[in-house]
């Protein structure tokens, strides 16, 4: 490990992005927020969870397809990952690439990072890992790395695409050609659109694991941002819109109440709610379109037998 380029995310942002959609008339909260330490705990819970079908399915077509994807990527591909780099999806991918020039995991959170990374250099001692720490949708530099590369390849793995608005989710495809440039690629894990009941399932889990991952949202807010959110004065409600083709996630007041963020009250009428996450369902059609207009080509689309889940290489044209 060269590099790691630093971060510093602004302390204040928290905080002003939850007032901010508080004050909303329709009461937001950032998706991103849910993934502090505990809500980072959770959502792995998540993904061990019967329900949740997108975690083991994309890791079975990664186990089976594996091999056509390095082939696809080729040799000297410079490989920049969105998001945390120490997961047995990229695991798999680094087994079969041949000589990748180096591995780019850019995270968020530097000790994610920085664990991660550690992790990969034991495991690969010849693979040069630049770990970047920024936002991934901002921009940010790629570090120089020695030797040849033929092309710089995108893997964003999980179908984290789905929690992007539409605006968001082209704007992040149009970033994405630019990282990489013509010739480039990318390689992205695709939820789908599927029956309701699966899809609510996966969100409303038996367990009540997801409904905890949100109700962390507002203890993050009491521990962080010195707030009385009572979470047991709230439910969690999770529908499939399917006009907009999206799992819509809430947590609704049971009562009309006030709350205290610091020195600011919001208040809360019996029944209002408070949006936490979308994560958006893709048919193979409406991605392919979806990427066309980043300029970014399908070449090849690999699902499971129940056609749950979509990996899918694109490349810059
Ligand atoms: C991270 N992301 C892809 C998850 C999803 O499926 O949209 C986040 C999640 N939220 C609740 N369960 C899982």
């Amino acid at each position: 490990m060269t590099t790691l380029r630093e971060f510093q995310p602004d302390h204040n942002e928290f905080r002003e992005q939850v007032l901010q959609g508080l004050r909303r008339p329709e009461k937001a909260i950032p998706c991103k927020f849910l993934y502090d330490e505990r809500g980072s705990e959770l959502f792995e819970r998540i993904c061990e969870l019967d329900e949740y079908y997108l975690t083991r399915t994309e890791l079975m077509i990664m186990r089976e397809h594996a091999g056509e994807m390095a082939r696809l990527l080729g040799k000297c591909c410079l490989l920049i990952e969105y998001g945390s780099g120490s997961s047995t999806k990229t695991r798999i991918l680094l087994d079969r690439l041949r000589d990748p020039a180096a591995y780019v995991p850019v995270d968020i959170s530097r000790e994610h990072l920085v664990q991660s990374s550690q992790a990969l250099v034991k495991r690969y001692p010849d693979l040069q890992v630049l770990p970047v720490c920024a936002d991934y949708t901002a921009e940010y530099e790629i570090p120089r790395c020695d030797g040849e590369v033929s092309r710089r390849v995108v893997y964003f793995p999980g179908s984290t695409i789905g929690n992007f608005s539409a605006v968001e989710a082209s704007g992040f495809l149009r970033h994405v050609t630019k990282v990489c440039g013509r010739g480039g690629a990318l390689l992205i894990g695709v939820d789908l659109i599927k029956d309701r009941a699966t899809l609510e399932a996966a969100y409303d889990d038996s367990r009540g694991v997801t409904a905890l991952f949100m109700f962390n949202l507002l203890q993050r807010i009491n521990r962080e941002l010195d707030g009385d959110f009572q979470p047991e004065r709230f439910r969690y409600h999770v529908f499939f819109n399917d006009e907009l083709a999206r799992i819509e996630m809430y947590l609704v007041s049971l009562e009309t109440q006030r709350v205290r963020i610091g020195e600011v009250e919001i208040q809360l009428q019996e029944g209002e709610r408070i949006h936490t996450e979308y994560s958006h369902k893709y048919s193979l059609e409406s991605f392919r379109e979806l990427a066309a207009a980043a300029d970014l080509r399908v070449e090849r689309v690999w699902t499971d037998p129940e056609k749950l889940f979509s990996l899918q290489y694109l490349v810059v044209v």
